[in-house]
């Protein structure tokens, strides 16, 4: 078996795998078509339900692509085609939001909010009973990835059903690495992707969807690859993705899922929170700043405003960590520049220990600090 290098991978996602994860891909060629992988398929998609707790009311449609194909597919197949989404916006992935809608023609509302800063829920509210009447669901980002900014989950989803209204969650990288229950927190739609928390490969996305209303859409004709009900209607009958899947991706999920049993949902939360917290720490013993207020973390992953000081190049400072094993992320709001560090993947309290080494050395060599 070939040897992998290990990387440590502290951008958002991608995250670092597990060998068992990569190795898992290295199967016989198999044709998609077969029971075999039919019943691989339901597994995991029984197996994503579960993890978000929704065995009761909830199903789950598995699409090929990137996390945003999932976003794009959930609002092109569940808003009305008389109706329009509200938008909760506070970073890029509730921005991206918006620009699918524009690319499709759908009506959106938006609740822009300066990215890095909270969701205030008294103006969300009136701003919602304003609208009320011309929208039909309410979406927002659970992690906002930009920033590392959370936003309110359950209260947010209970304010939507208070108002009649759906709400659609774009929980991208915090599905399977913060505690999420889709029934206690009344999520009506929850997209994510495969290369996240979850600690598979990239080119799977799904949607956790309450099957009643994911049955109610049969009348909304705006897509087709990703039309959620037929992609869901399709695996139920014949037990296969409706289109071509990425047969070896999904065998790395159904391996990522195994892992995340075999550690148990509340010991990854704990693990991925123990690292945000020595790194936290040490950040900010070494004078850094963070974009976002403390309490507002996902602790996920930390934005962090770049230092003020002649020496400093971001390109540089990931070159140097990248040639030791460590990939750092960029970050830019608006003006404002920062650095991003994730501690999301198969990465472990002793890797942000060592990253935190090689950081200090670099910042000292470049005399950054002092
Ligand atoms: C919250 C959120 N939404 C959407 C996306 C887009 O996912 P992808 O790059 O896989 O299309 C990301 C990616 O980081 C994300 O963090």
């Amino acid at each position: 078996m070939k040897t992998v290098t290990r990387n440590i991978l502290l951008n958002p996602g991608p995250a670092t795998t597990t060998d068992t994860v990569k190795n898992a891909m290295v199967v016989p060629d198999i044709c998609p078509r077969e029971l075999e992988f039919g019943e691989l398929t339901l597994s995991v998609r029984d197996d994503l339900i579960k993890i978000a707790h929704g065995e009761k009311n909830h199903t789950c449609v598995l699409l090929t692509s990137s996390g945003t194909g999932g976003v794009e597919a959930c609002l092109t197949s569940v808003i009305p085609m008389d109706k329009k989404v509200f938008i909760i916006n506070n970073g890029a992935y509730g921005e991206r939001m918006q620009a699918i809608c524009d690319a499709y023609g759908i009506g959106h509302i938006d609740y822009n909010i300066p990215a890095g800063q909270p969701v205030d829920m008294i103006e969300l509210e009136s701003l919602i009973k304003t609208h009320q009447t011309q929208v039909s669901h309410v979406a927002f980002i659970h992690h906002e990835t930009t920033v590392g900014i959370l936003n309110p989950l359950k209260e947010i989803c209970e304010l939507s059903h208070n108002y009649k209204l759906e709400n659609i969650v774009d929980a991208m990288s915090s599905f399977a690495g913060m505690d999420i229950d889709v029934e206690r927190d009344q999520v009506d739609y929850l997209v994510s992707s495969s290369n996240k928390c979850i600690q598979g490969m990239a080119g799977i996305s799904f949607v956790i969807a309450r099957l009643k209303n994911l049955q109610g859409t049969n009348r909304i004709k705006r897509n087709f690859y990703f039309n959620l009900l037929t992609n869901y209607e399709y695996l139920n009958k014949n037990k296969q993705f409706l289109f071509t899947p990425p047969v070896q991706t999904l065998y790395a999920l159904r391996q990522a899922i195994n892992e995340y049993f075999a550690e148990g949902g509340a010991n990854r939360v704990t693990r991925y929170a123990s690292m945000y917290e020595i790194m936290k720490k040490r950040v900010k013993e070494l004078g850094f700043k963070f974009l976002v207020e403390e309490r507002h973390h996902a602790k996920l992953l930390t934005a962090i405003l770049d230092p003020i000081s002649s020496n400093y190049s971001f390109n540089e400072m990931h070159d140097y960590l990248f040639e030791r094993g460590f990939t750092i992320y960029p970050g830019k709001v608006g003006s404002i520049n920062t650095f991003r560090l994730s501690n999301i993947g198969e990465i472990y309290p002793a890797d942000i220990e060592n990253f935190l080494k090689v950081f200090e050395e670099y910042l000292r060599v470049k005399k950054i600090i002092d």
